[in-house]
This record gives structure tokens, C-alpha cells and sequence, in this order.
């Protein structure tokens, strides 16, 4: 009897032990990686080029938006970080959170490599509250010494109720590889949780095949108990039907105005595809594609369902200088729709309109053929709306150049942003270095600005016969 509650009790002290390191290591880990932060804080802040009403972290790198949530009256959004330096490593999740998608907080690091179970990076991922009301984020844990291509697992962590700090699921990892059976799926990464019909399914993305070149994947699975630890594998829900992609990253599958919408990453520009997803069979026939942002600079999009039942997604906007002490942003949040023919629509989210200062109303000009000079020069952070009539689209141009130094351009062209003849909206957002182009609540782009100085817009036609109106340039504060 003495001898059992001996053995109990060494078994125990060691279980509390062993977790009471975890927890200290975790500390320990966060601490440190916040502590780097800080140290290049005042050199990113001080950089005129970095954002200032779009998400970036304090400072160094800042990927993928992760973990899009609506929790506890806030919304959240965690973001692939590295604390360490202005390019990609050692991938942490930062956090900010915001009440109205106007004034962000930023909060402090929330998952880390666990380097002591041989963990060398927390890869993307999704975040979601399981049965027992537990809130989970599911994220890719990259082991070190083994390439992320070849070997992946499917991790989670459960959140205090404010999700701000994380314990790394004792059920780790929650999906593994052999879930696949024969199948052998590479690069898998990136969860995407979804709830359907009373059931709990997640998407992953990948390629299968490698060997003859890669057919990009995007495959199910669906929980088999309460506490989301345990999965099945459903098999590939899509296939990506251009062979030339070999890869499929950070899948976003969910259902929008009666139809379900896949959007993925494959390397290039980010694309949706929309059509039925067919719960029983796990079958998604889809009829309608188009690309969520007509430019390469935004990627690896995450979404959210907020409480208004609007799904909202942010990007990564990518491309930066390097060597500044910062790296990276996220873009405006977008509120997505679609029409009865299933065409995809997207508008910042209204309560940008919050950020809006100095309202200077710039009426109506005639566009001539050739260039036109529409704003002059503006302030660093500015938002521009007005309205294009046009005959002939052919040529339009919206350019934004440093009113210093016009080789610093970018050019927004009619095809991009699919003008047409008539009246067209359009809205420019320019926040230092990033420029984002709405035309008709419909098409988006994204770019960077190269230089420093004050941004200027300016319009190209290329036979006249256009004009703008109702033009107004707002100056844009803050999100902090
Ligand atoms: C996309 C991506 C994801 C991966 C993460 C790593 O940009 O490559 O597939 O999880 O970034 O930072």
C-alpha cells in the first residue's frame, strides 16, 4: 500500500512537474520573443513607409493572417510572425484584437515552437471553440530537421477565455500523416475549420504526386468526438484543375449566400472557386473561379463570420523592401458576397469609414486622353472615392505615383480591376507604402508603393471621352 502511494506519488509529482516546465518554457519562450520585439520596435515605428491602417506587427516579419475569429465581443486575428528578424523564420502567431474593426490592440505572442518537443515552427492555421467550449486554434507544427514538405503535423492549442494565452493540446498531434493510409499528401498545411449541418469539418491543403510534378489538393476530414482531438480522413475534396499548379496553400472553404466558396493559395494569385459542396459524398462541384485580388502581392488569405453573419477576410500583403526592421501587412478587411450567378463581390469593410479625417471634396473633372492629374499631391494616409464614367474602357489607367519622384509608380489597369463602359466605382486606399484599389464593390488590387514621400493620383485614358465625379479624398488615421 505504502509502496503504490509512493509510486502514485512520484508518477504524479513527475506528471506536474513535466507540465509545470511546459508552462515555464512557454513563458519563457513568449518572453523572450516579445522582448526581441520590442528591441526593433522603435526603428520599425520610426520607418515613414510602414502602414499605419493596415495590421502589421511592432516590428520584424508579419505573414499569413491566421485564426480569424469572432470571440468574446472581439474581433481577433492572429498572424504568422517572426520575432526575430525582418525575413521569414522561427514562424510564431501574433495577436491583435479590435471591438470594431476600426481601433486594433495589440496583444502578446500567442503560440510559440515548442522547441523542447522538437517543434521549429508554428505554420498556419484556424481558430474555433469545440463542444465543451473550449477555444482551439488548429495550426501545421513543422518539426525541425525535417522539410515541411515531406513531413507534417496537425496540432491545436486551447486558449484561456479571452484567447490570449495558449497551452499546447496534450492530444498533440490531433491529425497525423497516417490518417492517409497508402496516400501520401505533401506540404500539408494550413487547417481550415468549418461547421456544416451539425458537423465538424476541417480542410488542409497539399499536393499529391510529386514525383510527376505535383497535383495540387485540397482535402476533408470531420471530428469524431466533442473535443475536436480526433479525425477522419474524408479524401480530396478538390483538385486543382490547371496542371501547371503543383500546390495548394492555406485553404478557406465556407458557405456564402447558399453557395460554398473555396479560396486557395497556390503560389500565385489567390483564386476562389464557387459552387455546392455536397456534405454526404464530400463532393464540391464548382462553376464559377475568378481571383480574390488581381495582383500577387496579396496572399494566403483567412476568414471569419462575424456576428452580423458577414465573412470577412484579410491577406497578407507582400513584396516590401527588405531591411527596414519591419516586413509584411495585413490588407483591409474585405467583406465578401456573392450574386445569384455566383460572381464574387468584395467591399472594405463599412467601418473604415471611421478612420476618415480632413474630407476634401474634389468635385468633377473631364479626363482627357493621355495623363491626368486627379489629386495632386495628398498626405501619406489617404482614402480616395469617386465615380468613372466612361465609354471606352480600353487604356484606363489608375496610376499612383510619389509626387516627387513620378518614377516611383504603380499602374491599376482596366482589366485588373474590370472596368466597363458606364459609371464605375472606384476607391483607393493609400496607407504609405500600400495601395489597395476597389473598383464597383467587385475587383480588388493590391500593391506596393515603391519611395518615400507624398502619393499623388493620376488617371491615363486612352481616347478621352471619360470623366470623374463626385471625387472626395479623405485623410485616414490610425488603427491604433
Ligand atoms: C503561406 C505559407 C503557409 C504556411 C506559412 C508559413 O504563405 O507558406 O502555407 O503555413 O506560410 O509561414
Amino acid at each position: 500500500m505504502q509502496a503504490n502511494l509512493l509510486c502514485l506519488f512520484a508518477i504524479l509529482s513527475l506528471v506536474f512537474h513535466t507540465a509545470g516546465n511546459t508552462n515555464e518554457l512557454a513563458a519563457e519562450a513568449i518572453a523572450k520573443a516579445m522582448a526581441s520585439v520590442e528591441n526593433a520596435r522603435a526603428r520599425a515605428e520610426a520607418d515613414p513607409s510602414k502602414p499605419v491602417f493596415h495590421i502589421t506587427a511592432p516590428a520584424n516579419w508579419i505573414n499569413d493572417p491566421n485564426g480569424a475569429v469572432f470571440h468574446g465581443g472581439y474581433y481577433h486575428i492572429f498572424y504568422q510572425h517572426n520575432p526575430y528578424g525582418d525575413k521569414w523564420g522561427h514562424m510564431h502567431w501574433g495577436h491583435v484584437r479590435s471591438r470594431d474593426l476600426v481601433k486594433w490592440e495589440r496583444l502578446p505572442i500567442a503560440l510559440w515552437p515548442s522547441l523542447e518537443a522538437g517543434e521549429e515552427h508554428v505554420f498556419s492555421g484556424c481558430a474555433t471553440t469545440n463542444a465543451l467550449g473550449q477555444p482551439l486554434v488548429f495550426y501545421t507544427s513543422i518539426k525541425k530537421g525535417k522539410s515541411a514538405t515531406d513531413f507534417a503535423e496537425q496540432w491545436a492549442a486551447i486558449g484561456d477565455p479571452g484567447l490570449i494565452t495558449w497551452q499546447k493540446h496534450p492530444a498533440n498531434p490531433v491529425l497525423a500523416e497516417t490518417l492517409h493510409g497508402s496516400t501520401k499528401v505533401y506540404d500539408w498545411r494550413d487547417p481550415f475549420v468549418f461547421h456544416h449541418q451539425g458537423r465538424t469539418l476541417m480542410v488542409l491543403g497539399g499536393n499529391l504526386n510529386r514525383a510527376k510534378g505535383g497535383q495540387a489538393v485540397v482535402t476533408l476530414y470531420e471530428a469524431t468526438n466533442q473535443e475536436l482531438t480526433k479525425w477522419k480522413y474524408q479524401g480530396v475534396l478538390f483538385t486543382h484543375p490547371d496542371t501547371k499548379v503543383n500546390n495548394i496553400e492555406c485553404p478557406n472553404f465556407f458557405p456564402l449566400n447558399g453557395k460554398f466558396v473555396l479560396v486557395v493559395s497556390p503560389h500565385g494569385k489567390v483564386e476562389y472557386f464557387v459552387g455546392d459542396f455536397d456534405a454526404r459524398n464530400h463532393s464540391f462541384k464548382w462553376d464559377k473561379r475568378g481571383l480574390i485580388d488581381g495582383s500577387s502581392t496579396y496572399y494566403a488569405p483567412n476568414c471569419m463570420l462575424d456576428p452580423q453573419g458577414r465573412r470577412i477576410m484579410w491577406g497578407w500583403l507582400r513584396g516590401f523592401k527588405e531591411g527596414l526592421g519591419w516586413n509584411g501587412c495585413l490588407s483591409l478587411p474585405r467583406i465578401l458576397k456573392i450574386d445569384a450567378e455566383g460572381n464574387l463581390f468584395q467591399s472594405p469593410a463599412p467601418e473604415l469609414s471611421n478612420l476618415r479625417t480632413n474630407e476634401m471634396p474634389l468635385g468633377e473633372i473631364p479626363l482627357e486622353s493621355g495623363t491626368n492629374s486627379v489629386t495632386g499631391d495628398t498626405a501619406h494616409t489617404i482614402e480616395f472615392s469617386a465615380e468613372l464614367e466612361c465609354v471606352n474602357p480600353k487604356g484606363f489607367v489608375l496610376r499612383v505615383i510619389r509626387h516627387a519622384s513620378p518614377k516611383d509608380a504603380i499602374n491599376f489597369t482596366a482589366e485588373e480591376l474590370e472596368i466597363t463602359p458606364g459609371t464605375n466605382r472606384l476607391r483607393a486606399f493609400v496607407d504609405r507604402s500600400v495601395v489597395e484599389v476597389f473598383a464597383n464593390d467587385r475587383k480588388c488590387v493590391s500593391r506596393i508603393l515603391p519611395g518615400f514621400g507624398a502619393p499623388e493620383l493620376l488617371v491615363i485614358t486612352r481616347d478621352g471621352n471619360a470623366s470623374l465625379r463626385n471625387m472626395v479624398l479623405w485623410q485616414m488615421g490610425s488603427i491604433w
